[in-house]
């Protein structure tokens, strides 16, 4: 019998983080697979930093960033490079990675080449086709043409059902980023002296990208960090910064030079799994940062209104915050002030997997007839 044939297509940062460990197990199996990746490279520097992290060296690149880029030319690059990668390889299966444009595009592209899709960490959803943007509807739109659903959760499971998805399709598998974070936390303990962290200090470590955030809102977590480093002493915020240009704009115009916030580039993963560890609390928009930090026993401040992944939230590790600046200042005050909160918030969870996803999902993926 003939090997299967994955294509596996993924383009930023956070697909690869997640797909990094199910492209390893998938060559784990060569004997049964045939593995062939490509990336579209939506993030450049971002994406190469995981490549090489993980060495997966890709058989396609096609390089599509651009700076600044829009949705629109981003999704015909990725539909009509793809359109050629397909047609050469032929694949059985193609896999694609939750919301983004290229998960999207690369979705709708095996689609019309009648390729069958599977899409990990399928089912997440707010129910809000503008939040996040655009990746509600990426997302809602890519399970509605997949053929294979790996859920990580029950709720996501749920959530396919709720949307006409045939149960026998879904496989709830867990989430492969806490393969990644097992994996990279357990391999590497890369040392983040470089970052020239006070030891006595207590450390926020905050990220922010979205879209919905661009504007008003990004400037009002900015004026939130400066009041509360002038409130407390003894704190030090570190924030490897968006390289997109609407994110890193008016974050060194308001934030750059300032005493105690440190801006830097964005770090390479196992580096920011240490720094998430060091920190005291997390202040994120970032959707693999809130189901990563939980685990390490951090509490996390979530910079938006709504969230696909309640199941933290629940646990109370996590606490929606969204952007308002004194909502941002009181909820970091309370939990500098209040042992107690820290403690319920700090403890471990990991509501999101045990990092044996990927070898699920070959499971299922083993059983493709061909
Ligand atoms: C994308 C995803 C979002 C995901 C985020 C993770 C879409 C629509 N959005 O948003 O779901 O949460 O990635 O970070 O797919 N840039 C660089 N170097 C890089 C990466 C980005 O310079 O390595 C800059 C470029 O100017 C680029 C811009 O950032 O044009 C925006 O990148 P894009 O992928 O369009 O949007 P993100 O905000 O990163
Ligand atoms: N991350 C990283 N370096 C950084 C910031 C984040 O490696 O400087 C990782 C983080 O641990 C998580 C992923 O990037 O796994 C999240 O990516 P991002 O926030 O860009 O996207 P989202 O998860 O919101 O789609």
């Amino acid at each position: 019998m003939r090997k299967i044939k994955i294509l596996t297509i993924f383009g930023t940062r956070p697909e690869a983080i997640k797909m990094a460990p199910l492209v390893k197990e998938i060559e784990n199996n060569n004997d049964i697979f045939e593995s062939i990746v490509c990336v579209t490279a939506q993030h450049r520097q971002m994406l190469d930093q995981v490549l090489e992290l993980f060495d997966i060296k890709p058989d396609f690149d096609l390089d599509i960033m651009k700076e600044n880029q829009n949705l629109w030319s981003l999704t015909s690059d990725v539909l009509l490079k793809t359109k050629n990668v397909i047609d050469k390889v032929k694949p059985d299966v193609v896999l694609v990675h939750g919301d983004t444009t290229t998960s999207m595009a690369a979705a709708l592209s095996a689609f019309y080449a009648k390729i069958p899709i599977g899409h990990v960490e399928a089912g997440l959803r707010t129910f809000d086709k503008y939040y996040p943007f655009p990746e509600e509807i990426n997302r809602v739109f890519t399970d509605y043409i997949c053929t294979y659903h790996f859920a990580p959760t029950e709720k996501s499971r749920e959530n396919l059902i709720k949307s006409q998805i045939p149960s026998d399709n879904i496989y709830k598998t867990g989430n492969t980023v806490i393969d990644a974070l097992l994996y990279t936390t357990k391999h590497y303990d890369k040392d983040i002296d470089g970052l020239n962290l006070n030891p006595e200090l207590r450390t926020i470590l905050l990220t922010s990208h979205r879209r919905e955030n661009f504007g008003k809102p990004i400037r009002e977590i900015c004026e939130a960090v400066l009041e509360l480093i002038d409130k407390n002493k003894n704190i030090e915020f570190v924030y490897p910064v968006h390289p997109n240009p609407n994110v890193k704009e008016p974050v060194y115009e308001l934030l750059g030079g300032k005493e105690r916030i440190h801006l830097i580039n964005p770090l390479e993963y196992s580096q920011f799994c240490s720094l998430m560890k060091k920190s005291y609390i997390i202040l994120t928009d970032s959707g693999g940062v809130q189901e990563e930090a939980p685990s390490l026993g951090k509490p996390v401040l979530v910079l938006r209104d709504t969230t696909e992944r309640p199941e933290a939230v629940e646990y109370g590790t996590v606490k929606l915050i969204g952007t308002n600046k004194q909502k941002i200042v009181s909820a970091v005050q309370y939990l500098l002030d209040n042992q107690e909160e820290y403690k319920k918030m700090s403890e471990a969870v990991n509501p999101y997997g045990d990092g044996l996803a990927s070898r699920r999902i070959v499971d299922v993926l083993k059983d493709i007839k061909v």
